[in-house]
């Protein structure tokens, strides 16, 4: 089986990603690399920050590799927090400090609408490839649910009564963001390799 390097530290992403591609590829974790730094992310951009996290890995190792990098936008916060989604109340805030704050920035708003974005950078060869996926939803009042990671127990994908922390991995996978932007790597790899 081709192995291939996901570039990123979150156990979550690594097992969501495990979940998607992991019939077709052996996805090769950081920590079996023996790396247990900081990648850093010092971009202004969703793509600028995968692709930095993707080459960061690629210039050590000289692996095929890829990364992914993620922000919520929110329409009535102007898309904030954006690329800036990990570090909404501080430089190493807790995913229940940042839902926190988003709650309290949109108390008494009607505007609740949202979305998740995600861009993958892969290098295969020495080339980089870039991906994105996104799903439209809104932002709930309060948490539901206990499943996923970060924002996703106020995040209601559209067309579901369901926040992204209630539904569980197997639908999350097949219709969130980092899914979407997942399955355009895998359909590319595919052809590709
Ligand atoms: P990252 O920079 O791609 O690691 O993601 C930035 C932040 O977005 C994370 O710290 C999480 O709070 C949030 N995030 C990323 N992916 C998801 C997701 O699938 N669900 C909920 N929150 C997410």
């Amino acid at each position: 089986m081709k192995k291939i390097v996901f570039a990123t530290n979150n156990p979550h992403k690594l097992s969501e990603v495990r979940a998607l591609l992991g019939g077709q590829f052996e996805i090769v974790s950081l920590k079996a690399l023996g790396f247990e730094g900081d990648i850093p992310e010092t971009g202004n951009t969703l793509a600028e920050n995968a692709s930095q996290k993707s080459h960061f890995i690629y210039e050590k190792y000289g692996l095929d590799c890829f990364a992914d990098d993620t922000g919520l936008e929110v329409d009535a916060l102007n898309g904030a927090p954006g690329v800036y989604s990990a570090r909404y109340a501080g430089e190493n805030a807790t995913y229940d400090e940042n839902v926190t704050k988003l709650l309290r920035e949109l108390d008494g708003e009607q505007n609740r609408a949202a979305r998740f974005k995600t861009v993958v950078s892969l290098i295969l060869d020495g080339k980089e490839y870039l991906f994105e996926g996104k799903v439209e939803g809104r932002i709930l009042q309060a948490r539901s649910g206990t499943a996923g990671f970060g924002y996703d127990p106020v995040f209601q994908p559209e067309g579901y009564s369901e926040t992204f922390a209630q539904m569980g991995p197997e639908l999350k996978n097949k219709i969130s963001h980092r899914g979407r932007a997942m399955a355009r790597l895998a359909k590319f790899l595919q052809q590709a390799t």
